[in-house]
């Protein structure tokens, strides 16, 4: 189209009305909030900051289970949000007695824990990450919200993007791995997925968390402290946050840890000065469950009142379950311990958010009963679910090409208490997921064979226990079959919250079973379900072929299957290091060098005289059924300013027997810095499909963004000096090149 001139103003014009409405729109809000404010009680003003968990329409869950309770709360206006209350028709009998029948008429609004789907559950967090797909990831998260807004809410308290180091912590599951970079992409993905343009129906607000750094527990325990430098923090740990913030997301759930001796629900350095004053974020921040009340328990304050005013004045808005707020907030502004300007500050950004929601002008458009009917658990949604589930499967090994397998074999083996197992493929923080609604790998092969094929399944184990009894049968169906498929792993809720382990080997005796099968001789193909990297070392050594299918969700057994048969190659690769051991652990790819690096040539230096040096699977590592060549890398210059970009090409080449996939990476190195630099840094990633015999040019840009880092004065800057850039299939197997920062 050949751009005119008047084209020009048009369009200028265009976005010019656009900015004056939003900025108008906000104008307009804020005259309203005001306005509401003004009639508020200091009781409907506490009551406005109080969220409550509701239980109803979810079961027997957590929380007030009685409505005529929750009705008699929301009529006094001593609530204004409601989580765990599920269902047009509930939420919209609830939100009609909050904007009908209490004195102010201020709607509810309804959160949710929509983590990886809502009734169509998606693969956990962890194994969308795996995709290195982006819009994989912001659609899975836009159909959750869509299904979720279509029963009656709002608000999903995700994405969770807290970076995790330590795979004994459960919440490594939730989240999208160890890397930074991959980290902030995917939490960027998915508040877009969720938020969109919130003027639609079929999005809802999103809630980055857990704010901040909840996922550097000392060792790995969920809830435990948190210590780290604030180069730390702020090289590693927050950049996922801040780029949600920089994606439009609407609310933060601050943290239930302590970051440098301050519970993150008392930090006002952490929600006022970084995320308010640094980063700009003009949303509302809720805190986690109980984490007011457990300041208490923290030893930062004396009582619940004292926590109330640790966490208003830091800026936490919401107080979800502690009734510290709803129980002493009128008291504290009596008696002139909390300020009512800090009060007010806190239900403006609540209101501005109900606002933003449209929650005022139209508190029911969550409360179509038809939409819950049309939009929820839909084929389209089942489909795309499938979709995601496939490119969130991660090949780790596949000797003498033994997968994918032949669809006509005569009889296959399937064995193994994740075999025919529907609950557990949902994962944990599994919504309104049924399992009745779950394909297991059993069906999923079925689905798949030709009719000829005979699937003999067995259980073997249970997932937890000692118990062998089912070996001797399992050991039976082995001997009689072409091939045998072993489902291990985890339970759905083995990982998640509250679910540490302190081992990372396969539980119960799943080991003793593979070891058991391996000696019948016949060709074994592991499949792993898990919801953290798993110390698999005698299955990684000895079985031939080995697939990660993390927990799938309800297209589980249909997206293993299509991998195992050779329907999907598959392209996953892993956002989590694979420790050879628990003992390794913390260990990821981006480590620093130290003075003394692991080596095996000589004795003195960092590394475990029981354990080969390394991970058992790297970060970034997955294979395919095809190989792909890489070329070295080919750099635009061999020098660049600080203020310049260099252009990394790369010709990547499909020389294999299948078409497919491949997440190219790009790793930097800073060789000499003012502090030390990590060995690799991921810092960009193009997943291409190429044709078998195919080749690509795959470029990628370095500039200050990717080159700056906090110097010794904690300066985001980027200092002169030589670099490596690394490009390859993962963080190990690399292409090297050599270029230098000039002044
Ligand atoms: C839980 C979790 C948090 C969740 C909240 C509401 O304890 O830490 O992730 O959103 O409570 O269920």
């Amino acid at each position: 189209m050949n751009i005119r001139p008047n084209n020009i103003l048009s369009v200028l014009l265009l976005l010019m009305l656009l900015s004056l409405q939003s900025f108008a729109q906000q104008k307009s809000f804020e005259a309203r909030v005001d306005s509401i404010l003004s009639l508020m009680t200091l009781e409907e003003k506490a009551g406005q900051l109080n969220q409550l968990s509701s239980g109803l329409g979810m079961g027997p869950v957590i929380g007030q289970d009685d409505l005529a309770a929750q009705k008699k709360l929301v009529r006094e206006g001593k609530v204004g949000s409601l989580f765990n209350a599920i269902g047009a028709g509930l939420t919209g009998e609830l939100q009609k007695v909050a904007v009908e029948e209490s004195r102010l008429k201020i709607p509810l609004i309804f959160g949710q824990d929509v983590i990886h789907g809502f009734k169509t559950i998606f693969p956990i967090p962890l194994a969308e990450a795996s995709s290195w797909d982006l819009k994989a990831v912001e659609l899975s998260a836009k159909i959750a919200a869509k299904e979720a807004s279509a029963s009656g809410l709002h608000w999903t308290f995700a994405p969770m993007v807290d970076i995790a180091r330590d795979p004994r912590w459960g919440r490594i599951a939730e989240g999208s791995g160890e890397d930074t970079y991959l980290g902030s992409l995917m939490a960027a993905a998915r508040v877009k997925g969720f938020q969109g343009d919130l003027k639609n129906t079929s999005n809802i607000l999103a809630c980055t968390k857990h704010y901040a750094a909840y996922g550097g527990a000392e060792a790995g325990r969920d809830y435990n402290t948190v210590d780290m430098t604030e180069r730390t923090l702020r090289g590693v740990y927050l950049p996922p946050y801040k780029a949600t913030v920089d994606a439009g997301v609407r609310s933060f759930m601050c943290s239930f840890n302590e970051l440098d001796g301050i519970p993150s629900s008392a930090n006002k350095w952490l929600l006022d000065d970084v995320l308010r004053n640094e980063w700009k974020f003009d949303g509302m921040i809720v805190s986690d469950w109980n984490s007011v009340g457990e300041l208490v328990t923290h030893g930062v304050a004396s009582d619940l009142s004292e926590a109330a005013v640790l966490a208003l004045n830091a800026g936490v808005d919401m107080d979800m379950e502690s009734r510290a707020y709803i129980g002493n907030i009128v008291q504290l502004v009596k008696d002139g311990k909390l300020s009512v300007a800090v009060v007010d500050e806190a239900v403006k950004r609540i209101l501005r958010m109900k606002f933003e929601y449209g929650l005022f002008d139209d508190p029911y458009r969550n409360c179509d009963k038809n939409r819950e009917k049309t939009d929820v658990l839909s084929k389209e949604n089942k489909d795309a679910a499938l979709d995601v589930a496939r490119k969130s499967v991660v090949l780790l090994k596949n000797e003498n090409h033994l997968l994918p397998l032949k669809k006509d074999l005569k009889k296959i083996a399937l064995i193994g208490p994740l075999a025919n197992n529907y609950t557990d493929m949902l994962g944990s923080w599994t919504c309104m997921g049924d399992s009745s609604n779950v394909v297991p790998l059993l069906e999923g092969i079925k689905n798949k064979v030709n009719a000829s094929t005979e699937i003999i399944y067995t259980k073997g184990c249970e997932i937890k226990g000692t118990d062998k009894e089912g070996f001797k049968e399992a050991i039976d169906v082995a001997n009689k079959s072409d091939v045998v498929i072993l489902a291990l792993g985890e339970s759905g809720w083995m990982s998640g919250e509250a679910e540490s382990r302190s081992s990372l080997d396969l539980p119960g005796v799943q080991e003793d079973l593979a070891k058991e099968i391996f000696k019948t001789g016949k060709p074994v193909v592991v499949v792993l379900m898990n919801g953290r990297p798993l110390s698999i070392g005698w299955i990684a050594e000895n079985i031939p072929a080995v697939v990660e299918g993390w927990f799938l969700g309800i297209q589980a057994g249909n997206a293993l299957a299509d991998v195992l048969f050779g329907d999907y190659n598959p392209g996953g690769k892993l956002p989590a290091t694979f420790p050879r051991t628990v003992g390794q652990v913390p260990i990821h790819y981006n480590h620093k060098n130290t003075g003394r690096p692991a080596n095996d040539l000589v004795k003195w230096n960092s590394k475990y005289n029981d354990l080969p040096i390394g991970p058992l699977y790297p970060f970034g590592y997955g294979l395919s059924y095809t190989t792909f060549e890489y070329s070295k890398p080919v750099l635009s210059s061999g020098k660049i300013k600080a203020d310049e970009k260099l252009k990394v090409t790369i010709e990547v080449k499909n020389t294999g027997n299948y078409d497919g996939e491949e997440v190219v990476q790009l790793y930097i190195r800073d060789l000499v810095a003012s502090v030390t630099r990590p060995v690799k840094e991921l810092k960009g990633f193009s997943k291409i499909f190429l044709k078998k015999g195919e080749s690509k040019s795959v470029e990628f840009q370095l500039g200050k963004d990717e080159l700056s880092f906090y110097d010794k004065n904690m300066k985001w800057t980027v200092e002169p000096g030589k670099f490596k850039v690394f490009v390859g299939t993962n963080s190990e197997d690399v292409q090297e090149a050599d270029f230098e920062v000039v002044e």
